[in-house]
């Protein structure tokens, strides 16, 4: 929408999360509350988007430009209130005609359909539209006073609220969109005799109506506006995001066994006929090819998984895994950064970590990639069809080539040819009998008294 701009209000300090982090950087379904929010208003192609934050939040400017590469980033020093903060953005949004629709950046389940339909909803007969919602607790909220003939006129505070006003159960949300001229216009009328001493957006409704214009709002369901202000609420937000991803993932054709044991990030992508069993936990980051199988306890984050490939269980895809379709890893097997190339198998107990592993290669149980030194990490390349056998630690920067063999236990510093066996052992001796002997021996001296030998 080329004449709408969007105004996040992050500028909180969410004491009450007690805290070192913002409170709109604190993350649900593996994305920050801003994210959300902005993920929504981008869906809306805004063409402005002004972000109000606080002071000592540096992350906010960037965490707001990894959705909306234009977004701008105000710092409110200190805040006197929602209307103070709106004005905040007014040197990048003054010059803008349009529509300004004023978002919370800890409001995060809101969705794109009901921020359109507010925005539709501002015409040049209603200049105004508040998104407001049925409470079950109305307490702290602004109410909507929606006189008998259904004209609404105006949002009170709780704090300044009468007894019968608080008895009003539908609630303003907080997000609001009007027509940018009048609201330049009118919020420096915006005054702050109240309860709190602050400048109240929600006093624009009322300003607007004193000007002759009719008030629009739209009711939502209130669980599309819940905010977070503690940690309680941002598990609810959580638990709000898993149910919503777990659905979609299902209608979208990936079966989830036991779905409420399966966590997902806002940005998992499951293919078609993907099988996830329980207790699997996708971080941000991973996109699962069709047909693919997630098998119990693993856990994926920032990696790919190729077509009809199989994970866990208990697997761990750290940062940076690409597996190639028809790959198979096993339990207890960890890998990072690593390529996997169609067919490779990789079944048991193993590190692969700064890898290249060649289409259909085996890596043995308890192999391990030794790929780094204390100070830097190196390169482990294995080549197509190569084996690796248990238990070899493979010292990177090193390559093994095509079709080669590492034979059981070796500790391979070299590069080894394709096709080559690679072993690296101590001579083998067998003793006949001495363990008989040996053990005889020990269990004489016992039976005779003597004190074991000191150590
Ligand atoms: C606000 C609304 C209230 C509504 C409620 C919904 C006003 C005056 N009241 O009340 O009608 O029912 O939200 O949750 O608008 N913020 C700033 N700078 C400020 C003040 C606030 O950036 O100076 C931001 C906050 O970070 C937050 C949002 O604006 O994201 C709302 O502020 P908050 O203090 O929570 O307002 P409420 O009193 O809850
Ligand atoms: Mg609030």
């Amino acid at each position: 929408m080329a004449d709408l701009g969007l105004i996040v209000l992050a500028a909180g300090k969410g004491t009450r999360m007690r805290s070192s982090l913002p409170k709109v950087m604190h993350q649900a379904a593996g994305r920050s509350l801003l994210g959300h929010v902005l993920t929504t208003a981008v869906d809306l192609a805004p063409a402005r988007l002004v972000v109000v934050a606080g002071p000592d939040m540096p992350e906010v400017a960037d965490e707001s430009r990894k959705y909306f590469e234009q977004a701008q980033t105000v710092i409110q020093a200190e805040r006197h209130g929602t209307a103070h903060a709106v004005s905040m953005a007014a040197p990048y949004l003054a010059d803008f005609t349009g529509k300004l629709l004023v978002l919370y950046g800890d409001v995060p389940l809101i969705s794109p359909a009901i921020l359109r339909d507010l925005t539709e909803a501002v015409t040049a007969e209603h200049p105004l539209a508040v998104l407001a919602f049925r409470a079950t607790d109305p307490t702290g909220y602004g109410r909507l006073i929606v006189g008998r003939d259904g004209t609404f006129s105006g949002i009170r505070e709780e704090l300044d609220a009468t007894p019968e006003e608080r008895a009003i159960n539908l609630c303003n949300s907080g997000v609001m969109a009007a027509d940018s001229g009048l609201l330049w216009r009118l919020l420096p009328r915006i005054g702050n005799d109240n309860a709190k001493r602050e400048f109240y957006l929600t006093d624009l409704a009322g300003l607007v109506a004193g000007e002759g214009f009719d008030l629009a709002f739209r009711e939502c369901p209130e669980t599309e506006v819940l905010g977070v202000n503690n940690r309680v609420q941002l598990a609810a937000i959580e638990t709000a995001f898993q149910q919503r991803l777990r659905q979609a993932a299902m209608l979208n054709g990936a079966t989830l066994v036991a779905p409420e044991t399966v966590f997902l990030s806002a940005d998992t992508e499951l293919g078609q006929d993907v099988i996830v069993e329980p207790n699997v936990v996708f971080g941000a980051g991973v996109k699962v090819a069709d047909r693919a199988w997630i098998r119990s306890f693993s856990y994926l984050e920032r990696s790919t998984v190729g077509e009809a490939a199989i994970v866990g269980p208990f697997a761990r895809l750290r940062p940076g895994v690409a597996l190639e379709r028809d790959v198979h890893i096993g339990n207890f097997v960890e890998i990072k950064q690593a390529v996997v190339e169609r067919g490779a198998k990789i079944n048991h107990l193993a590190y692969v970590g700064d890898a290249r592993v060649g289409a259909t290669a085996n890596i043995g149980a308890g192999a391990i990639t030794c790929n780094y030194n204390g100070v830097e990490k190196s390169l482990t390349e294995i080549g197509a069809g190569a084996f690796i056998g248990t238990n070899a630690s493979l010292v990177a920067p090193v390559r093994v080539g095509e079709g080669a063999y590492v034979a059981a236990g070796s500790v391979v510093t070299k590069d080894v040819d394709p096709d080559a066996l690679y072993i690296e052992r101590g001579e083998s001796k067998i003793r006949t009998n001495w363990a008989k002997r040996y053990l005889a021996g020990l269990r004489a001296r016992k039976a005779a008294g003597a004190s074991p030998p000191s150590k």
